[in-house]
This record gives structure tokens, C-alpha cells and sequence, in this order.
């Protein structure tokens, strides 16, 4: 991969990415973004439940979540942040291996990360919102495979999702839930009874990746959450078990996201590549071209960010109890479909990828920009006023950027 360095680019017209604070009021975050239950349900459904399943020794009160629980499980809490932090590196991995074994870390994950991806989750659906409602508006029955689910993250927000704009419309779903851990996907079920409603009818069957599904079950919606960085390489059984549910659906949409950290989203940029190059699947978004990923390797990796604020007391206790003061919610993610209709690269539009980063002493006045070309990065410089955000297109004169 190279980079290529210009200073002739020419911006016709920016397009914001919806997220980036200064534009943040085209998809308002602080109001009537989460549904009215998201707050009650992860700031007291979920520790009440918590308590009563996994309980602090001797402390049988289940009717409220006081702020000695708080401290009870915050230990684990942090324990399991730091794994997924500071152990990130691959000779640690062996260390997290099996994490949900432990009554502690399924606590904690349940009290702490499940609300952050599922949020992550659920501001994908919203800016995303055409391509599911594709699917929620033309079948009665959809089909959602959620791998490596956890306590069933994904499928969680996307509940969340349907009570917010389809509450009163008749769906029945119907979940196919793979993980290694059995447990938590025990657990998981349990969560999701409380979001039951009237119009969606809702059922789980779990697999674990030994025991392969129904081969006449067909996905219509695949998410992949957070489950590609558990290995050390782009995990084969869980691309040949991608490609499989593809090649029984080629009209099947899937939701991946991972963390944002180098490792994670560089094995997301190679699956990606995979389900291109193998599975004649179209990149939907956030990609602007069907190229290989030039992020794939090198030293820059694609991420998005947005401000996260999740109307959670619970989320900021926890959060300020870790010392984390950064509102934003950072991932990496694709969404794969069919091929679309016209919807080959457009010439000249480019996805920013960082925000503005300073530039060289002798360039006083400038900054600059990473660009995905596609395949290749360009670094370009701009003028202070030219403010480009991660995640906005820009559309340029193509002349000035070659
Ligand atoms: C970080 S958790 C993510 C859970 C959930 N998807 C989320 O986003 O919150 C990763 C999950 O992947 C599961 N997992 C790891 N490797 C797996 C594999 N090869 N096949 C299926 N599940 C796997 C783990 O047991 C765990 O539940």
C-alpha cells in the first residue's frame, strides 16, 4: 500500500457524516435518539436482574440496585475492562480466552459492555436505517443469525430498534444465536423476555460453533459483533460459516462491527475483502468503492466515532469509575449486501478517514487528511478552513487529487 501526498486537492461539496459533533443535530443523540425503555432497562431491568442472578454475597434484597452493589460488582468490572483493553495484545489472548466461564465477568459484561455495543449497534441501525428496513418492511418472518452473540448484543439493540419506529407493526423473528459459551447465551435469553411486546413476536434458538445449525435454516440479517478479535488471525471457521449462510441467502445483509483498535479493524477489513473477492458480496457501507481495503495492513486502520451520549446513569457511573472521559463511541464496521443497483464508485468521492491531524512545521496554517482512494490511502493537505471530519465524504475535482 502507498500514500500518496497531494496539495492540489479542490473540494467541491462535503457531506458530514452524520456523527461528527459540529453536525451532530442531523442525528441528535442527547433527545429521542435511544427509545423511552433503553434508559429503565439498562439502568434497572438489567442490575436487578443481575443481582438476583448473579448475587454479592450476602445480600438478598432483589428490589433495588444500591450503591454497594455498585462497588460489588465494579471490581469485576474493571478486571474485565482491562482485559479487553490492556490485553488486547495477542500474547495475552490465551488469558481472556474463556472469560464468560467466570460468574464475574458474565456480571460485568452484562452490566457494563453489553450497553456499549448495543449502543454501537443501535446507532448503526439508525444511520444505516434504509437497508434493514428493506427487510422489516418485506417479510412477515425475519430470520437473524447473531454470531459470537454474547448475552445477545445485537439482536437486543435491534429489538430496541423495532420499538422505536415499528413498535406497532405485526413481526415475527425468529433468532439463531451462535457462541462458544453456553451460558451466556442462557443469560442472554433471559434478558431479552423483558423486551417482549405485543407485535413481535420473538424466537431464540442457540448453537454453539460445534454443532452446526439446521442446514434448511436460512438468515435473512447476519451481525457479527466484537467476536473476529477473539482470534489471533481472521478466524476461518467463522468465515466458512459467513460463507455458507451466503451462499444459502445471496440476499442476506450483514451487520459487522469490532473495536476500533488496529488489530480488530484490520481483520475486519479482510473479511471484508473475503466476502468480496469470494462471496460476491457488495460493501454497502461505510466504503465508497468495492476495491481491497487499502487499510488491511500498514500502520492506519478504519474507524468511525460518534458522541455517545446513552441515557444511562448506570453506563456514566461506570464510566467515570474507569476514568473514561471520551463521549465518543469509536468502532470499526461494514454492512455487506447483494449488489445494488447503480451503486458503483462514484468517481470522485472519497471517505474521509481521520480527522483534521496537524501538519509539518513548515506547513504553519495547514493540516490534513486521510482519504480512502480507493485502493491506496492519499494524505492531503488542506487549508485550516477547509474543517473535514472521519466519516465525511468529500467530492473533489478528480484532476487535482491525481
Ligand atoms: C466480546 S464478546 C461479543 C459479544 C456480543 N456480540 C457483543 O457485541 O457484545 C465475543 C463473543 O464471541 C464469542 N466467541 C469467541 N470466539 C468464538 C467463535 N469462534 N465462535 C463463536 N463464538 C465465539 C465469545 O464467547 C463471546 O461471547
Amino acid at each position: 500500500m502507498k500514500n500518496q501526498d497531494s496539495t492540489l486537492i479542490e473540494v467541491k461539496k462535503r457531506i458530514a457524516w452524520p456523527f461528527t459533533l459540529p453536525e451532530r443535530k442531523k442525528i441528535d443523540t442527547t433527545k429521542d435518539f435511544y427509545p423511552k425503555r433503553w434508559k429503565n432497562y439498562f439502568d434497572e431491568t438489567i442490575p436487578l436482574w443481575v443481582k438476583k442472578t448473579y448475587p454479592p454475597r450476602g445480600r438478598n434484597n432483589t428490589k433495588e440496585f444500591t450503591s454497594n452493589d455498585f462497588k460489588f460488582y465494579l471490581s469485576g468490572i474493571i478486571e474485565l475492562s482491562e482485559h479487553f483493553t490492556t490485553d488486547r495484545a495477542f500474547s495475552l489472548h490465551e488469558k481472556r480466552k474463556g472469560y464468560f466461564s467466570h460468574k464475574k465477568f458474565r456480571a460485568s459484561y452484562i452490566l457494563y459492555l453489553l450497553q456499549v455495543h448495543a449502543a454501537s449497534f443501535f446507532s448503526l441501525f439508525e444511520l444505516h436505517k434504509s437497508y434493514f428496513e428493506e427487510k422489516i418492511k418485506t417479510k412477515k418472518t425475519i430470520t437473524i443469525l447473531d454470531y459470537g452473540c454474547g448475552p445477545g448484543t445485537a439482536s437486543i439493540a435491534f429489538l430496541f430498534f423495532l420499538k422505536k419506529h415499528y413498535a406497532k407493526q405485526k413481526i415475527s423473528l425468529e433468532f439463531n444465536w451462535v457462541d462458544s459459551d453456553p451460558k451466556i447465551m442462557k443469560d442472554g435469553k433471559e434478558l431479552i423476555d423483558f423486551l417482549k411486546s405485543e407485535n413481535h413476536s420473538i424466537s431464540i434458538k442457540t448453537w454453539i460453533p460445534e454443532k452446526p445449525m439446521n442446514t434448511m435454516t436460512t438468515n435473512d440479517l447476519i451481525f457479527l459483533g466484537n467476536v473476529l478479535n477473539e482470534s489471533r488471525k481472521l478466524n476461518q471457521k467463522i468465515t466458512k460459516k459467513i460463507a455458507s449462510e451466503v451462499r444459502k441467502n445471496p440476499k442476506l445483509l450483514i451487520l459487522a462491527v469490532e473495536p476500533a483498535a488496529k488489530d480488530s479493524a484490520q481483520n475486519l477489513a479482510l473479511f471484508r475483502d473475503y466476502l468480496i473477492q469470494e462471496q460476491n458480496l457488495f460493501i454497502l457501507a461505510p466504503c465508497l468503492h468495492q476495491e481491497a481495503c487499502p487499510l488491511s495492513n500498514g500502520k492506519d486502520w478504519c474507524h468511525f466515532s460518534l458522541p455517545t451520549f446513552i441515557p444511562s446513569a448506570l453506563l456514566n457511573g461506570i464510566k467515570k469509575s474507569l476514568e473514561i472521559q471520551n463521549r465518543f463511541q469509536r468502532f470499526s464496521y461494514f454492512i455487506a449486501g447483494s449488489p445494488q443497483k447503480n451503486s458503483s464508485k462514484k468517481i470522485d468521492e472519497w471517505r474521509v478517514l481521520s480527522d483534521p491531524l496537524s501538519s509539518s512545521q513548515n506547513k504553519k496554517n495547514k493540516t490534513h487528511s486521510l482519504l480512502c482512494a480507493p485502493e491506496t490511502t492519499k494524505r492531503v493537505t488542506l487549508s485550516q478552513k477547509q474543517k473535514f471530519f472521519r466519516g465525511d465524504i468529500i467530492i473533489c475535482s478528480n484532476k487535482s487529487t491525481r
